[in-house]
């Protein structure tokens, strides 16, 4: 099933969903997502329906780009790329319990989905001089992003969706379950929950609808109004155009975190497409979690009011201590990202995030000095004691003296009387004790720990295992049952192995790569495919070499080892060493004069 689902799709047509190709000899080439590069090293393989990055060594199979490119597993890979072309997939071995609930799940999203559609329909529909049109219009936004963002319209009126629906085939209750009508408080039947407004549908990282947000065309209120929440609608779960922006996210290396529906929407129409809206709520955990699977560096951009204040400070706490990099982006008075982008330019929304984006620690000291009456002692010590904490964080000594020059600056102080505090108070923590020094030792044990390289030979010979797995036992007479002592190479011709040991033929690369049991094994295959089988040469050849190469370390190994002792003494080992050195040196001499 799943290498009929793979080969419903090909892997170029799945990439160009996210990136940009061109067709360049056999391969097609685009911008790695992911990382940040100008010249296109991402290559894309029709034959083989793999990819390999020349630039960043990722590499597989048309589900290992879309688990990494959308943060998903495998199974949800799948399932994305069932959907996309058209195949359902066979229910699985479940409780009939779990069949009924995904059933009724899918129905949800069926009705979500198709909701989203009825809306976009309508909208499309509106005349010039529409309200709907006008308003949009009058903010700004353009054809472009409206698709996109695939906003709609509600129209006014208590029963146009509910009817369509109904129309449809759908179950008053199932309608009501996807939050889309409401019971009627007089008399039996429901009515739309959304009337008379613009229509935001808020799609999951996987792509699937899940919930709406619609705000009204003018000044009534409640502005916006949401889905209620469900089990898949639960707004602190979800960060608003994640599903657009996780390319650019990657790409650009950092996200950008704003408030509201509109924020996002302009932020992607003035080109700065990595931007999520945490939907009005202050940042979540579950939303920190969701966001630091793209990227480790962030920019909050939240109004500039005391609730956007607040929230920025909370979103900060959580994102420094999922281990983010977080950055402010201090928005003037009064005005939100969207605001700030229509009056003031896209320029401008630029330079405060890339350049006027202040750390944790200087924006801290700013809300502090805001907060207190700096111009008293009290003030002052109240100030940098809020600030220590932080300080002390700080792991770097030049960026540590960095900010206590700037903390010293602003508050009229000198450095050494705050170098002073922090001496004081990590003299107490340490008396508390703490286990960062345990950690360090445990990274310098880890580092000690260096993988085995895999020779260019090696690969070669991988390639050939590949194509020709046949020839593993004849391989493994000569080098031993272990071919690879690379844990990745291993993986792989494991994988081949126990694949033989079931089919008639060898695997085609994409589906052995979504066998293998790791990221990189699979980046390791992709290198190896993306090589040309001639430039090794024959499998004698590539065997003598890597025999050769072996020898080598070997007598590399025996010669270390016969100057260590050297000064020790050991004239019995050092004898047995040069008699092992000896018989190396002969058989590496053997095996370079049997090239005919
Ligand atoms: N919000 C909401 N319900 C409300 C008000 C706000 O869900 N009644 C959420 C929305 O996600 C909204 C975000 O909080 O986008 C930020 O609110 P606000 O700053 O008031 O709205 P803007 O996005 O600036 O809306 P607009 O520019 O359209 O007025
Ligand atoms: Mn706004």
């Amino acid at each position: 099933m799943i290498e009929e689902i793979r080969s419903a799709a090909d892997i170029v047509a799945v990439v160009s969903d996210y990136i940009e190709l061109k067709k360049r000899g056999r391969n097609f080439w685009g911008r790695c997502p992911f990382h940040t590069e100008n010249t296109p090293s991402f290559s894309v393989s029709s034959d083989k329906q793999m990819f390999y990055c020349f630039g960043c060594g990722t590499g597989g199979s048309v589900y290992t780009f879309l688990m990494k490119v959308r943060n998903i597993s495998f199974v949800e890979a799948v399932n994305l790329l069932a959907d996309r072309s058209g195949i359902s997939l066979p229910e699985k071995e479940q409780s009939p319990e779990e069949k009924l609930a995904r059933k009724k799940q899918q129905r949800l999203l069926d009705i979500l989905a198709i909701a989203a559609d009825y809306y976009q329909k309508n909208l499309s529909m509106q005349s010039d001089t529409a309200p709907a049109i006008t308003y949009l219009k009058q903010r700004g936004v353009n054809g472009r992003v409206i698709k996109e963002f695939k906003l709609g319209l509600a129209m006014e009126g208590w029963d146009y969706l509910n009817g369509f629906l109904f129309q449809k085939g759908f179950a008053q209750q199932e309608i009501h379950a996807a939050g889309l009508v409401l019971p009627r408080e007089k008399g039996d039947g429901f009515y739309d929950r959304f009337r008379g407004r613009l229509m935001f549908p808020i799609i999951d990282h996987r792509q699937r609808i899940v919930g709406f947000g619609g705000r009204v065309l003018d000044t009534s209120l409640p502005k916006y109004l949401n889905s209620p929440e469900t089990q898949l609608f639960q707004k602190g779960k979800l960060l608003y155009g994640l599903s657009s922006a996780a390319v650019a996210i990657r790409q650009t290396g950092y996200a950008i975190i704003v408030e509201g529906y509109m924020d996002a929407i302009a932020a992607h129409q003035y080109g700065f497409a990595n931007t999520v809206a945490s939907l009005g709520t202050s940042l979540t955990k579950e939303q920190v979690q969701l966001l630091k699977r793209f990227s480790r560096e962030v920019v909050i951009a939240y109004d500039a009011d005391a609730a956007g204040e607040k929230a920025t400070l909370r979103g900060l706490e959580l994102l420094q201590e999922a281990g983010c990099r977080v950055k402010v982006a201090v928005m003037p008075a009064k005005l939100d990202p969207d605001d700030l982008i229509r009056k003031h330019g896209a320029s401008a929304f630029k330079e405060l995030v890339e350049q006027r984006a202040l750390p944790l620690i200087a924006y801290k000291l700013e809300k502090e000095i805001a907060a207190h009456k700096i111009g008293t002692i009290e003030g002052k010590v109240d100030v940098v004691n809020r600030l220590l904490p932080d300080l002390e964080r700080l792991d770097n000594s030049i960026e540590r003296g960095q900010y206590i020059k700037l903390v010293a600056a602003r508050l009229d102080l000198a450095e050494e009387a705050i170098y002073s505090e922090l001496r004081r108070r990590s003299g107490q923590m340490q008396k508390n004790g703490t286990n960062r020094d345990k950690k360090e030792i445990l990274r310098h044990n880890m580092d000690d720990d260096c993988p085995v390289a895999l020779l260019s030979v090696e690969e070669y010979l991988l390639l050939r295992l590949l194509e020709e797995p046949e020839a593993l036992d004849q391989v493994q007479d000569e080098l031993g049952q272990d071919v690879f002592l690379h844990e990745a190479a291993r993986d792989i011709v494991q994988v081949l192995q126990e694949w033989m040991g079931l089919n008639p033929d060898p695997p085609s690369p994409a589906a052995l790569a979504d066998l293998l049991p790791s990221g990189a094994a699979r980046d390791l295959l992709a290198r190896v495919m993306s090589k040309d089988k001639a430039l090794g040469g024959s499998l004698q050849d590539l065997l003598r070499q890597i025999k050769i190469s072996r020898l080598n370390k070997q007598v590399e190994e025996r010669q270390r080892r016969i100057r260590e002792i050297e000064n020790v003494g050991d004239l019995e080992l050092q004898r047995q060493l040069i008699v092992e050195l000896t018989a190396l040196q002969r058989e590496k001499e053997f095996l370079k004069r049997s090239k005919q």
